[in-house]
């Protein structure tokens, strides 16, 4: 082979690798451009909505030096707060009162809990600034063939301008459409949030698929004898935050969990009471705590679960409780 036959076969060689490279880069450009374009049209437009393409699991949202998690909506949630069911009265204006004092700033409450008024009531009195506090309430299935009717009752009981998070409170006839109604309240900004109670995987499954808005907030019932352990990373990994309700086990049960004695060794071991183990242990899974209390002195102990931190054998410790024990029907 002559030198020019060589030289002409170095030029076609140099072409082809210079014509590949800028394909590829053209190709590469135009498939970014289009994965953004799909992202923007999957939203609804607004801010919120984008920041919820970008969340893959919710447990790594949780911010323990700002104690809050971000939530799918867009909206900050504190990451512990008091749970009002059984309370009226006094002694519900009383415990939130004294949660507030304590800096609690998540409060959960319901329809069925018969306390909207004494809660709102508490926190106009409080003096702190309305949009410091995170309010949940739910409504009912006996309200779904209602669900605006049941929304402006909350908002109204309440009066607290805006509702922070809707839940439905437990699957039911007529929940899509309770949910859209939610929806609805949402673009009209007077609710911020919404999700739902008692919705377990099958349930979600079927029901994810019939509404627009993906959940914030999944609240079910969440214990160290009632782990939810295939439940609860599937919620997180679809971006949706996990709230236990009955933390202690429930009335009738937490004498039983406190003195656990695996609890009770952890506890000692951090010198803090197995109280504030297991809260810990929630947040450590990326489960929002809410632990119902009219006592002042439990109410401030239970704020306190951000100093010390359960090391990898103990929270295994913890799972090994497990029993799936249900205390409760739903
Ligand atoms: N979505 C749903 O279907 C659903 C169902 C049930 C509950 N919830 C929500 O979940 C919240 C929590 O559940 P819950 O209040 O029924 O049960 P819980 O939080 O498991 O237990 C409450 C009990 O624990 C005691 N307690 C609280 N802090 C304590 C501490 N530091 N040391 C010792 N005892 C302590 C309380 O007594 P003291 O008052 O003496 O402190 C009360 O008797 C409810 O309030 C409600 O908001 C939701």
């Amino acid at each position: 082979m002559n030198k020019k036959k060589l030289l002409i076969i170095g030029i076609v060689i140099i072409a082809i690798i210079l014509i590949a490279t800028i394909s590829y880069f053209i190709y590469k450009n135009f498939n970014n451009k289009n994965n953004k374009e799909s992202e923007t049209n999957n939203s609804t437009g607004s801010i919120e909505q984008n920041e919820n393409v970008e969340y893959s699991n919710s447990k790594d949202l949780f911010n323990f030096e700002t104690k809050t998690v971000k939530l799918n909506s867009g909206y900050d949630m504190p990451l512990n707060g008091i749970g009002t069911y059984s309370q009226t009265g006094d002694e519900c204006y009383n415990s939130i009162t004294s949660a507030l004092n304590s800096g609690v700033r998540l409060i959960d409450t319901a329809y069925m809990y018969h306390n909207e008024e004494e809660i709102g009531r508490a926190i106009r009195d409080s003096g702190v600034p309305r949009e410091e506090i995170f309010v949940i309430t739910k409504i009912y299935p006996t309200q779904f063939d209602d669900p605006e009717g049941a929304i402006e009752m909350a908002l109204e009981k309440l009066n607290i301008g805006y509702i922070d998070m809707m839940l439905l409170h437990h699957p039911g006839d007529g929940d899509v459409e309770a949910y859209k109604a939610m929806e609805k309240y949402v673009e009209e900004g007077k609710i911020r949030s919404i999700g739902l109670s008692n919705w377990y995987i099958e349930e979600l499954e079927e029901f994810l698929p019939q509404v627009d808005t993906v959940p914030a907030l999944v609240q079910n019932e969440i214990h160290p004898y009632y782990q939810e352990l295939d439940v609860v990373p599937y919620i997180q990994s679809k971006g949706i935050v996990v709230q236990g309700w009955y933390p202690f086990g429930g009335r009738g049960h937490t004498s039983e969990l406190l003195n656990d004695e695996t609890i009770v060794e952890i506890a000692n071991a951090h010198n803090v009471t197995a109280a504030q183990v297991i809260l810990r242990w929630n947040l450590q899974r990326g489960v929002v705590v809410i632990p119902g209390s009219s006592n002042p002195e439990h109410i401030k102990e239970n704020t306190e679960i951000y100093h010390f931190e359960l090391t990898d054998e103990e929270m295994q410790k913890m799972e090994s409780l497990n029993r799936d024990e249900k205390h409760d029907w739903y």
